[in-house]
């Protein structure tokens, strides 16, 4: 059934962002996002809603729309699969973006496929995933500085569907770059931080996380170091192996050791992005009665 911007105008008008479930019209979370909430509503089970409430002014949720459109267009021209998807803005009292985007049957999340498939099936699947990477990168050296386009490739991006099609599902941060100039206004991502933490964020932190995503080495060593977090550190040494071979010639080779200390790092730096964020949202409902619009993940087994 066909998602409308009625139903979600209501939805919107109903909704308990902390308990989605007890919202008029109840949800069901199927993921969280750094800066969306993922949602599943009955009867729409065809699809997954992400709620992106980012936007102080209609015209910054048009502007991300049309750079989401950019985006996604661009990745598709350089080979990915990409799952049907359409956006909706809903300003009523708050301006806030929904992406519907095709369910994915949770089977056929990468991120689930690591633990079902047979050892031999998960190093095909990781190579596909390499492999897709390097198309952008592919993509990038022909288009630069013209159009340049971020990824974030980590196992949980990704869903192989039918015949070993694979699907790269986390489109709802459009960064690309025009003739060197980054499109997204980094400020609209600080709005999922706290307010009392933006500076240091803005400080220390977001350059660097922005540009990882622009640089194949990088993302090819966020992928591997993730493995840890989805519990397959065995695979680690052969995918260091795999990722290598896919390396551009002038940038040197990923190493064990460098993983294992962007691991360290990138822990660290996440677990107490959330620790503060969760110390906001308290202070946020229960000092200052305000609500609280994001939904952190409760405890993540790293
Ligand atoms: N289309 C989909 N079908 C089924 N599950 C999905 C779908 N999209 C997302 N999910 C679930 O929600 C999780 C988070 O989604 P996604 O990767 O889009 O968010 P994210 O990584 O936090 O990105 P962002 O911070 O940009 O919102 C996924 O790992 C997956 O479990
Ligand atoms: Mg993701």
């Amino acid at each position: 059934m066909p998602i409308t911007e009625d139903f979600l105008q209501s939805f919107e008008q109903g909704l308990n962002p902390q308990f989605p479930e007890r919202s008029k019209i109840p949800a069901k979370i199927v993921g969280f996002g750094e800066i969306s909430s993922i949602f599943k509503i009955n009867p729409y089970n065809d699809w997954v809603i992400k709620r992106l409430p980012l936007f102080t002014k209609k015209k910054e949720a048009n502007l991300y729309s049309i750079n989401y459109n950019t985006y996604t267009s661009k990745l598709k021209q350089a080979g990915l699969g990409l799952p049907k998807d359409k956006i909706f803005i809903i300003s009523d009292k708050k301006v806030v973006l929904y992406l519907a985007q095709e369910a994915l049957k949770k089977e056929d999340l990468c991120q689930n496929k690591l633990h079902s498939l047979s050892n031999d099936k998960v190093i095909e699947m990781l190579n596909n995933i390499l492999f897709n990477i390097k198309k952008i990168e592919d993509f990038n050296r022909k288009n630069k500085p013209e159009i340049e386009l971020s990824i974030d490739g980590q196992v949980s991006n990704w869903a192989l569907v039918n015949n070993n099609e694979l699907l790269y599902f986390d489109t709802s941060t459009p960064l690309f770059k025009i003739n060197g100039k980054e499109q997204l206004d980094p400020e609209l991502l600080l709005n999922s931080t706290p307010k009392a933490l933006r500076w240091i964020i803005r400080k220390f932190f977001l350059q660097e996380v922005m540009d990882r995503y622009y640089d194949i080495r990088l993302v090819f060593i966020d992928l591997i170091a993730n493995l840890y977090k989805e519990k397959r550190q065995d695979l680690i040494d052969e995918t260091i192996k795999n990722a290598n071979k896919l390396l551009p010639e002038n940038v040197g080779m990923i190493t064990r050791k460098e993983v294992d200390k962007y691991y360290a790092n990138d822990k660290f730096i996440w677990q107490l992005f959330l620790a503060l964020r969760r110390m906001d949202r308290w202070l946020t409902t229960n000092i200052f009665n305000k609500q609280y619009e994001f939904i952190l993940p409760g405890k993540i087994k790293r």
